[in-house]
């Protein structure tokens, strides 16, 4: 699995991580040994990059539990989710009893009071208990606001969607976050599961195997990946044969202009 510097937040990381909205958001015994299988899963194939939230229900303490001894070989990145100063205290310190008192990258969730909350995750920083900071918004809409926090200077990571059918952070968020030599997270790789329901055909798919890609999960990971403004994707999944095939598309050789374009085509066209 190919490694990227995650901008200047001093991290190194796997191309293909792994989010957890909805699919860690789950309770019973089944259901858990499920998670465990694929976040062991996730560790074997090199894809150690984890991210999840306080808005995601029980995703947190899930990850935290599948991780168990291993918290040790991933990579956290969660968020603080709340207008309110306190409760997003009782966030973080909740977060850092599921992961072992660290939390790699921490992002302010949609921008939510991220003004207050980026002093509260520059104390944890301080004390050790932070690696990196970081903010998202998945709404276009909130890309200006998003910009004037990238110029702060004080986070280092953004997490951002892109996908064929989004490419709204081309515009400026793209080109500002290399500018400032910041990291990129890939939000919704497959525009929320949408880009999964109707793959192109195994014959649409050949002109793409000379760059190793057998799937169509495996073409939009790609298509992402191949700007290389853009350090880690992280697609979400409930399946262990997704996530070896989703870890698959993290190696060279990437796409060119040709490549990109046409799994555009291919995304809007079906
Ligand atoms: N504002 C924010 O900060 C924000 C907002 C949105 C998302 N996020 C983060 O980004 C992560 C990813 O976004 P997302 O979960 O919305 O959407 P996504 O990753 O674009 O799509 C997830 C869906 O794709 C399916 N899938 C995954 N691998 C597949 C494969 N190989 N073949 C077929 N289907 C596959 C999954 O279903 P199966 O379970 O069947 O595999 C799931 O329904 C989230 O989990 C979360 O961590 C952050």
């Amino acid at each position: 699995m190919e490694k990227r510097n995650l901008g200047s937040s001093g991290l190194q990381v796997p191309v293909i991580g792994m989010g957890t909205w909805r699919t860690f958001d789950v309770r019973g015994a089944s259901a858990l040994k499920n998670a465990r299988h694929i976040v062991e899963t996730a560790l074997q194939q090199g894809s150690n990059f984890f991210d999840s939230s306080p808005m995601y229900g029980a995703a947190e303490q899930v990850l935290g539990e599948a991780l168990g001894e291993q918290r040790s070989e991933a990579l956290i990145a969660t968020k603080v989710w709340t207008s309110n100063r306190n409760e997003g205290q009782a966030q973080i310190k909740r977060a850092l009893s599921y992961f072992g008192n660290r939390v790699d990258v921490y992002q302010i969730h949609n921008l939510v009071n991220w003004l207050e909350h980026l002093a509260l995750l520059e104390e944890y920083r301080e004390k050790g208990y932070v690696g990196a900071i970081g903010a998202t918004h998945y709404s276009s809409s909130a890309f200006g606001e998003l910009r004037r926090v990238m110029k702060t200077g004080r986070i280092s990571v953004i997490q951002i969607p892109y996908n064929p059918l989004q490419r709204e952070v081309e515009q400026d968020i793209l080109p500002l976050a290399a500018d400032l030599n910041i990291g990129v997270i890939v939000m919704r790789p497959f525009y929320e599961g949408g880009l999964m329901r109707r793959s192109p055909s195994a014959e649409e798919l050949k002109p793409l195997a000379e760059f190793g890609v057998m799937t169509w999960s495996q073409a939009l990971l790609k298509w992402g990946l191949s700007d290389t403004r853009c350090h880690v994707a992280i697609p979400a999944t409930s399946h262990v044969s997704h996530m070896i095939e989703n870890a698959a598309a993290g190696n060279a050789p990437w796409f060119g202009p040709e490549e990109r374009a046409y799994v555009a085509r291919l995304a809007r066209s079906h």
